[in-house]
């Protein structure tokens, strides 16, 4: 695969000996505009070493580098030396490489087979999946494609929320106020409501709280009526996590959730107390963390039952001998950072010189019309909801459009669900996100339709051509600069894909798929490809096809299909 900064800083490598190949790589920047090149060299950024001015360093190795296929024009400016690709060559190299790579366009195999374990999801069961479970879930999926399509084996868990004192609370107010028909018909929305009652009452009548103390201390102890009506729950939740799940076309290689740690926290508890870490706390069991700056880690309450850090801390535990994983991520909300800092600490208190590798990917807040959302209160947008409104939104502009479509549904799945998703991934992660109907139902602009749509319409272009696409073409009749800029965008791909690994960012992706549709669209608009001239018509639908495969692998990053047809 060409890559251009390694052509010039192999050219590099023998003029500037102080440094080896990968120091000259590393320090190429891409200039803001075309005329100062495709790549440029900052020499002051050589200066110390050389011990000579910029400009001076810039004017001796433009006489130097020696031009090569694809470098055919070097010029020393005010301490920048610039390098001007030779575009015939460019262009013909990156188009061949998109279409012989095909789907694997992008992909590399940097990750070595080592394994990352993806935590990711992980609904809380009996409370309603909502648009903040969605970002972790399309945030998580997306890293596990793009960590898949860099060579690393993937692990993706979904820890569900299935055990902990919310438990005790919904198997009382089941017990008071449930009834076992209603349950059955309101699924998790009568276990919420029931869950929403109980912490209307309990305000009025804090005993309740003991009590749901007392049934997960039961929980804990095995208490067979206890966990028959959790399991019952458990299964309630499941079936309609599951729906989503299949809508959005996202799973899972293990379920293991917290409820999976309860027989092997023990052993956990144990090595803390054997490594003394434990302390006593008004009857608790705590980890002092005062002198890191955080509150303490509270890891067995008075009544001797577990927490969220307990579960977490036996996790992380069973994952690295179960997967031996290189580094193992977890996507949450930013509310949990502090959580996640103190257990982490923890890990690394214990002695695990892998807790370094246990890595917090959060993201920012989920709002409706600017108030948080929380199941308590019963503020929740049901993320079925939205994904059926914008299937159904989809089916409309469909029927308006294009009512001779087939797999309307299918299709109408396909682009209502992108939208969404899109919408989600556009901004970077940590951003706070308010939701609305309008944005997300957004079809036009910088969206995952949009997208979508570029990609059908080099899929209909080439189809309509009727011609053979034979990777062989002739690339010096693509001189229009919407080519030039078509092909530079196309071969950034790569580069973004690890860019959006090593920030763990799936927002790159989707902000360069915006970039390529708009490059595709206005070389579409400027240029005929369907053209009398054979020749012509071979080199712009190769472009076509090359630009068609970028977009489906990148919306495949990010968890959307890529439908031939809209
Ligand atoms: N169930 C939690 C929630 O809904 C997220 C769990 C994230 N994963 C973890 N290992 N803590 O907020």
């Amino acid at each position: 695969m060409l890559n251009i900064k390694t052509v010039i800083a192999e050219g590099l490598s023998s003029l500037i000996e102080s440094m080896d190949m990968e120091q000259i790589y590393n320090m190429l920047e891409i200039p803001p505009n075309d005329d100062m090149g495709d790549v440029a060299l900052p020499c002051f950024k050589l200066s110390k070493t050389l011990k000579k001015a910029p400009a001076a360093i810039a004017e001796e190795l433009s006489g130097k580098f020696i031009k090569s296929q694809y470098i055919d024009k070097v010029e020393s400016l005010s301490g920048y030396l610039n390098f001007f690709v030779n575009k015939k060559e460019f262009i013909c190299s990156v188009v061949e490489d998109v279409l012989a790579a095909n789907d694997r366009y992008g992909s590399s195999s940097s990750g070595d087979g080592k394994t990352v374990v993806i935590d990711f999801s992980a609904p809380n069961i009996a409370k309603p999946f909502h648009v903040g479970h969605l970002r972790s879930t399309v945030i998580g999926n997306s890293l596990y494609k793009i960590f898949s399509f860099s060579g690393y084996k993937c692990v993706g868990v979904n820890h569900l929320g299935d055990w902990g004192t919310q438990f005790g609370k919904l198997i009382v107010a089941y017990k008071r106020w449930g009834d076992q028909e209603r349950v059955k018909q309101g699924q998790i929305k009568e276990l919420m409501s029931l869950y929403v009652k109980f912490h209307e009452e309990a305000e009025l009548n804090p005993e309740l709280d003991d009590e749901a103390r007392e049934w997960f201390v039961k929980m804990e102890r095995g208490d067979s009526e206890a966990l028959r009506l959790w399991q019952w729950f458990k299964d309630i939740s499941m079936e309609e996590f599951q729906r989503v799940y299949d809508v959005l076309g996202v799973s899972f290689d293990s379920y293991a959730g917290e409820s999976f740690y309860n027989d092997k926290m023990q052993a956990v508890i144990d090595e803390l107390e054997t490594k003394e870490l434990l302390k006593e706390s008004q009857g608790a069991r705590i980890i002092e963390l005062e002198q890191y700056g955080m509150p303490p880690c509270i890891i067995l309450k008075k009544d001797g039952s577990t927490l969220y850090a307990t579960r977490d801390i036996t996790a992380a535990i069973y994952r690295k001998n179960t997967y031996a994983f290189e580094k193992c991520i977890y996507v949450t909300g930013a509310a949990q950072s502090l959580h996640f800092q103190q257990w982490f600490k923890v890990m690394e208190l214990m002695g695990y010189s892998w807790s370094g590798n246990l890595t917090h990917v959060p993201f920012g807040i989920v709002s409706l019309g600017g108030e948080k959302l929380s199941t308590r209160k019963g503020k929740v947008v049901l993320l079925e909801e939205i994904l059926s409104e914008a299937i159904k939104k989809t089916t409309e502009v469909i029927e308006a459009k294009n009512p001779g479509l087939k797999d309307k549904e299918k299709v109408a799945r396909q682009i209502g669900v992108g939208a969404v998703i899109f919408s989600d991934l556009s901004s970077n992660r940590i951003k706070d996100v308010s939701f609305s109907w309008e944005e997300v139902l957004n079809f036009d602009g910088e969206t995952g339709p949009y997208v979508q749509y570029t990609h059908a319409r080099t899929c209909s272009l080439i189809k309509k051509s009727g011609m053979e696409l034979t990777g062989s073409f002739n690339a010096g009749l693509l001189t229009a600069k919407e080519e030039y800029r078509l092909v530079k965008t196309l071969y950034s791909f790569p580069g973004i894909v690890s860019q959006a690994m090593e920030e763990l960012e799936p927002s790159i992706v989707t902000r360069y798929l915006v970039d390529l549709a708009q490059d595709f669209n206005r070389f579409y608009h400027e240029l005929p490809v369907l053209v009398e001239d054979h020749e012509l018509q071979a080199a712009r639908l190769a472009l076509v096809a090359a630009s068609g495969i970028t977009l489906a692998n990148g919306l495949r990053l990010i968890g959307i299909d890529a439908p031939e047809r809209v």
